[in-house]
C-alpha cells in the first residue's frame, strides 16, 4: 500500500522550473490522497495561465507513479490565491516579509515634506530641487521623490542622469548633488509621455516608495504635481504624516488656490507646515523691488490657511525672481550650489533651515498599531 507520505517523498523531487524550488516547499501541492492504488495530488499553480502547466503536470504525474504501488495517479489543478502568492513571495524573499514603506514604520524619524500648489509653474519643482541641495548642504541625509508623473523635472533640475540600479526588486537611487533622487523620468524613454490612469499612479508612487533603497534619510521631500488630483491624494493615504508646504506666486489669482490646495489637508487630515512665496520681486540695479506679479500672495494663504485649518500656517520664506535660479535648474545645478550668494538661494536656504530645524509633531504617525495595508 502506497502511503501520502511515500508519494509526498516523492514529490519533494519535483522542481518548479522557473522557481527553481521543489514544489512542496514552495506551497504548490494542496493535498495527498491515496484510494487504494490510485494517488489523488492537488495541484495549485501560481497564476491560472501558468506557462508550465504542462510541464508541471507530467513531473508529478512521474513523481507519483515511482511509489511503489501506485497504479494511477490524478492531478487535480488549481489555482494559488492572492494570499498563497504573498507568502511565497514572501518566502523568496528569504523569509522577509514584502517591502514596506519604511517611512511609515514604527520609529522611523525621517521628516517628510510635500511640495504642492493649487497652479501650475509657480515653482514647486526649483523649490524641492532647492530645498533639498540646501539641506543636503548643511549635512542631512535627503531623498527627493518627483511625484509629478506626468510632468517630471526633477531629473533635470538635479542634474540627475541615468537609471536606478536594480537588486532584484530593490531599486537604488542615483545621488546627485548629495541628494537621492527618483523620478519616473528614469524610466521612460526621453520624449515619450506617460499615460496612465490613477491605480497606476498610484502604484508608482507606492513603488517608490517601498521598493526603493532609501536608507535612513533625515528627510524626504515629494515634488507633487499642481492641483489636488489623484497623486495627491494617494500621497495622502501612502504617508499620512507628510506635512504639505506650499508654494504660491504673490498674485492673489494663484494664492486663491494655493489655499484651495492646503485646505485639502483637512480632508487627509496631514498637516501644512507653511506657505512659501516664489517669484516675490525681481531686484533691481537701483536696489528697489519689482512686484512683477504683486505682492501678499504667500502671507494671504499663510493667513487663510490657518483660519481654515485651526493651526499656525506660517509665510516660511519669500524667494525673489532671480535669473540665475532659472539658468541654474535648466543647467541641473540647484541655485543654492551654482550661485549661493545670489538672492534667491540665501531665500530658500533659510526657508531649508527653518524646515529642518522646527520640532516635529506626531500628528499622523504610526505609533505601531495601526496594520500598513499593501
Ligand atoms: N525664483 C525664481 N526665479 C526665476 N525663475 C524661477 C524661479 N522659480 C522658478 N523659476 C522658473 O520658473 C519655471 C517654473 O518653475 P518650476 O518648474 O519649478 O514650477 P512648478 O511649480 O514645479 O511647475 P509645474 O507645475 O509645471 O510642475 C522654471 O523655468 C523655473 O526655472
Ligand atoms: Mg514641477
Amino acid at each position: 500500500m502506497p502511503t501520502v507520505e511515500l508519494i509526498r517523498d516523492a514529490l519533494a523531487k519535483v522542481i518548479d522550473p522557473e522557481i527553481r524550488r521543489p514544489i512542496t516547499e514552495i506551497g504548490m501541492v494542496r493535498s495527498v490522497d491515496v484510494e487504494g492504488d490510485l494517488a489523488v495530488v492537488g495541484i495549485d499553480l501560481t497564476t491560472q495561465g501558468c506557462p508550465m502547466r504542462e510541464r508541471i503536470t507530467t513531473d508529478v504525474d512521474a513523481a507519483a507513479r515511482s511509489v511503489a504501488g501506485v497504479a494511477d495517479v490524478r492531478i487535480e489543478l488549481g489555482v494559488m490565491s492572492e494570499e498563497q502568492r504573498l507568502e511565497l513571495r514572501s518566502k523568496l524573499r528569504g523569509g522577509k516579509p514584502e517591502p514596506v514603506i519604511q517611512f511609515t514604520q514604527p520609529g522611523n524619524m525621517t521628516r517628510i515634506y510635500a511640495i504642492a500648489s493649487g497652479k501650475g509653474g509657480v515653482g514647486k519643482s526649483t523649490v524641492t530641487a532647492n530645498l533639498a541641495a540646501a539641506m543636503a548642504q548643511d549635512g542631512l541625509k535627503v531623498g527627493v521623490l518627483d511625484a509629478d508623473i506626468f510632468g517630471f523635472s526633477i531629473p533635470g533640475m538635479l542634474g540627475v542622469q541615468g537609471q536606478p540600479t536594480r537588486i532584484d526588486d530593490m531599486l537604488l537611487p542615483p545621488i546627485a548633488h548629495d541628494v537621492k533622487a527618483v523620478s519616473i523620468g528614469m524610466f521612460v524613454p526621453e520624449g515619450q509621455p506617460v499615460v496612465w490612469r490613477g491605480p497606476m499612479l498610484h502604484r508608482a508612487i507606492e513603488q517608490f516608495l517601498a521598493d526603493v533603497f532609501w536608507g535612513d534619510l533625515d528627510v524626504l521631500l515629494l515634488d507633487l504635481p499642481p492641483g489636488t488630483g489623484d497623486i495627491a491624494i494617494s500621497v495622502a493615504q501612502l504617508l499620512p504624516h507628510a506635512e504639505i508646504l506650499v508654494v504660491t506666486t504673490p498674485q492673489s489669482a494663484a494664492a486663491g488656490v494655493a489655499e484651495r490646495a492646503g485646505a485639502i489637508a483637512t480632508q487627509t487630515s496631514q498637516s501644512v507646515v507653511g506657505v512659501v512665496e516664489n517669484m516675490a520681486w525681481l531686484e533691481q540695479a537701483d536696489g528697489s523691488r519689482l512686484e512683477v506679479f504683486g505682492s501678499g500672495g504667500g502671507q494671504t494663504v499663510a493667513d487663510r490657511l490657518t483660519r481654515v485649518l485651526g493651526t499656525d500656517v506660517p509665510l516660511l520664506g519669500q524667494i525673489p525672481l532671480d535669473i540665475t535660479a532659472r539658468e541654474a535648474g535648466d543647467a541641473g545645478t540647484p541655485v543654492v550650489i551654482s550661485d549661493p550668494e545670489s538672492p534667491a538661494a540665501e531665500a530658500i536656504r533659510e526657508v531649508a533651515r527653518r524646515l529642518t530645524t522646527r520640532q516635529r509633531g506626531l500628528a499622523g504617525r504610526s505609533l505601531g498599531v495601526t496594520p500598513v495595508k499593501r
